[in-house]
């Protein structure tokens, strides 16, 4: 039985004094000893976010990370940073950073593997656009990104890492996809790991489900088979979180 994922996504919102406020509100509505429990926060806030968590049941991501070791990236955060500030989750490749950012399914491959190989535990996001599942070519397009994102890890590593399929339709616009289409969706990416691994990879890896979550659409959600959890932008920044957490 996989455990359940349930992850913030705070995107860039929230200082480090009201990232510490929320902690401080959230904390007592996120205890749930059942599910893991991840608040990904704006590079700046990780520190003292990371002091706030202390003692609790939440742990703390980062939503994104650069792939080379350290030097010259001028404004790029590395591994050993996240790892040494606390930091267990990195979000890697949300389609905003595929969008805005110009990141490939390439550049996310190596964060992937750089991420893994610091002990993080990558969330990596895929998710069509609303043309391309009008084209019919979601799931197309979803094994790519996911095949790709994948090349070169290893069954054992790949197993501990987290998927999260977001159509990006579905980001911020409380138009959610239909429990039927968010089940197919993430049963094709558990079909995808089994061909590129094996049935036990694909038992074991945690995909979640983003896109318009909240305290609503949460339950019916995760009870589907393939959904082990959501990531979750705007309801994470709201007391609503609690009730997703618990749902
Ligand atoms: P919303 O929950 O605000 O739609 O955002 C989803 C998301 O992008 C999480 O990564």
């Amino acid at each position: 039985m996989r455990r359940k994922i349930i992850a913030g996504n705070w995107k860039m919102n929230k200082t480090p004094s009201e990232a510490v406020k929320l902690v401080e509100e959230l904390k007592p509505l996120v205890k749930n000893d059942a599910v893991d429990v991840v608040f990904c926060v704006p590079a700046i806030d990780i520190v003292p976010v990371v002091k706030a968590c202390e003692g609790t049941n939440i742990e703390v991501g980062a939503e994104n990370m650069y792939f080379e070791e350290s030097g010259a990236y001028t404004g790029e955060i590395s591994p050993a940073m996240l790892v040494d500030a606390g930091v267990k989750y990195v979000i890697l490749g949300h389609s905003e950073r595929r969008d805005y950012f110009k990141e490939t399914s390439e550049d996310i491959n190596k964060k992937m593997k750089k991420a893994i190989e610091h002990g993080l535990v990558p969330i990596m996001c895929c998710g069509e656009s609303l043309e391309q599942r009008e084209q019919g070519i979601t799931l197309d397009w979803i094994r790519q990104q996911v095949k790709v994102g994948y090349q070169g890890i290893a069954a054992s590593d790949a197993a501990k890492t987290v998927i999260a399929y977001e159509p990006i339709w579905a980001i911020g616009t409380g138009k959610t996809a239909t429990t039927e289409q968010a089940e197919e969706v993430c049963r094709a990416i558990r079909q995808c790991i089994a061909e590129i691994y094996d049935e036990a990879t694909a038992e074991a890896i945690r995909i979640q489900y983003g896109g318009s979550v909240n305290a609503g659409n949460a339950s019916e959600l995760f009870a589907q088979p393939d959904i082990d959890g959501g990531l979750v932008g705007g309801a994470s920044l709201k007391a609503d979180f609690g009730k997703i957490v618990n749902y």
